[in-house]
């Protein structure tokens, strides 16, 4: 194939002709490469995303022209490998997903109360202790069921390197997330001294939720997760680093202190925080990136006051939640968010602040109820393609009737050969049920 860069193009934009002739690919980046290829791979058919030819005899392509763009520059999908760990192998095939859908950002959500997932070697017993939990819970979060079965695992710094650099080459930005100062008992469990100085033990939770074990917000707890980041930073070339930031409950003044000095230490070593909503309540934050989760309104009030924003709004763009009032749906929690509705979901409100833009949007994979891979493939395909479709395409025309033809008999082959275990538009297959394991559905 002959490519050629055109700086006329718009960012990560190409456009793909076929003739007779051949196949040209005009690119604007490197990015813009990798689309046009994907988009190559997908006009040459569903066995074109195996992972191995399995072609006979001559090959065709259909004649045309492509020319494309994204319209966000975020198309982000959130990863919680804290609640479940995802083994490496797992991350880099859920990387190779995005990429085949254009996606570009992944947000691993790397620590928070159920377990610690990133080796800091100068703090051995984050991952010693903070890595493995005694059992998990078995569905609903305020239940009393647990599997009893030790769970864990972490990622060696080498490990998180090469996850780095297997998503650089599928034009993904990995953006790591260490949560504070909520969402931070297994950092806890560690080292107790980082904890609440009432003084109980803590080990890491076998509970889901909302955990009241909030960090302290003396300077050596400060000092102690500076040097995480610093870490973090060393592994991670992402401009934007997550520092979480949500649910805090009983948040005082001095964690919202908390929370701004470690934004400032990020701008300082020249990176972008990037918050969940709550940490507009801190105040005199340094220019964020807000992830708006909590409602679409919290995203226009981040703009508002000086932040970018990425829209992944709970009501709208949550995985983990349930994909429909079937009874066999598995573990059903959170709100009803059907395909279609994924379909049909706009990252800029109606009432958002005239003059103002986004960076775009994201959709999120909490894995509380998402114990295996195969569980994560069934919550997030095929509404992640959706998605992908409303984070890269212009509204205009969009239309599910028109989508759900083109899913099926186009895209869902390509699953088929990508090997992911989706959801079939009729509803669970037999094994992907749960009878019996209780849900929450809002
Ligand atoms: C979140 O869902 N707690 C960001």
């Amino acid at each position: 194939m002959d490519v050629r860069t055109d700086v006329t193009l718009p960012a990560e934009g190409y456009r793909l002709e076929i003739d007779p002739s051949g196949v040209r690919l005009h690119v604007a980046d490197a990015a813009g490469e990798f689309y046009g290829r994907q988009t190559l791979r997908q006009l040459i058919g569903p066995d074109a995303f195996r992972a191995a030819s399995i072609h006979r005899g001559q090959q065709t392509i259909p004649c045309g022209v492509v020319t494309d763009h994204p319209r966000f520059g975020w198309r982000g999908c959130l990863l919680d490998v804290a609640r479940h760990f995802r083994t490496k192998a797992e991350v880099l095939r859920f990387i190779d997903l995005l990429a085949a859908h254009k996606l570009n950002v992944l947000n691993l959500h790397l620590t928070d109360d159920q377990g610690w997932r990133i080796e800091i070697p100068e703090f051995p017993k984050l991952t010693e202790v903070g890595g493995w939990r005694k059992s998990s819970m078995v569905g609903r979060h305020d239940g009393p069921e647990r599997d009893g079965r030790p769970h864990g695992g972490f990622y060696p710094t080498d490990d998180l390197r090469e996850i780095v650099a297997y998503a650089a080459a599928r034009s993904v930005t990995v953006v790591p997330e260490v949560d504070i100062p909520g969402h931070a008992r297994a950092a806890i469990a560690a080292y107790p001294e980082l904890g609440p100085e009432t003084g109980e033990p803590w080990e890491v939770w076998t509970s889901w939720g909302i955990s009241t074990s909030l960090l302290n917000t003396k300077k050596s707890t400060l000092d102690f997760f500076k040097a995480v980041f610093d870490h973090v930073l060393d592994i991670f070339p992402s401009e934007v680093i997550a520092l979480g930031g949500d649910e805090v409950p009983g948040a005082t003044e001095e964690h919202g202190r908390f929370v701004r000095e470690i934004a400032r230490h990020l701008v300082e070593r020249g990176r972008r925080p990037l918050g969940w909503d709550e940490v507009l309540e801190a105040g005199d934050l340094p220019p964020m990136v807000i992830g708006s989760w909590q409602s679409e309104a919290a995203g226009a009030r981040a703009v508002a006051a000086g932040h970018d924003v990425v829209m992944c709004p709970e009501d709208h763009v949550y995985l983990d939640h349930r994909q429909s009032d079937h009874v066999d749906e598995p573990i059903p929690v959170g709100y009803l968010r059907t395909l279609e509705s994924f379909y049909g979901y706009e990252p800029v409100p109606a009432d958002f602040p005239s003059g103002k833009t986004i960076l775009g949007t994201q959709a999120q994979v909490w894995s509380e109820h998402l114990d295996t891979v195969r569980r994560v493939d069934y919550a997030a395909f095929p509404r992640l393609c959706a998605f992908a479709e409303v984070a890269w395409s212009s509204p205009e025309g969009r239309d599910y009737a028109e989508f759900l033809p083109r899913l099926r008999d186009h895209h869902l082959p390509r699953l088929d050969a990508l090997g992911v275990e989706y959801r079939p538009l009729d509803g669970p297959l037999p094994w992907q049920t749960r009878p019996g394991v209780p849900g929450r559905p809002r």
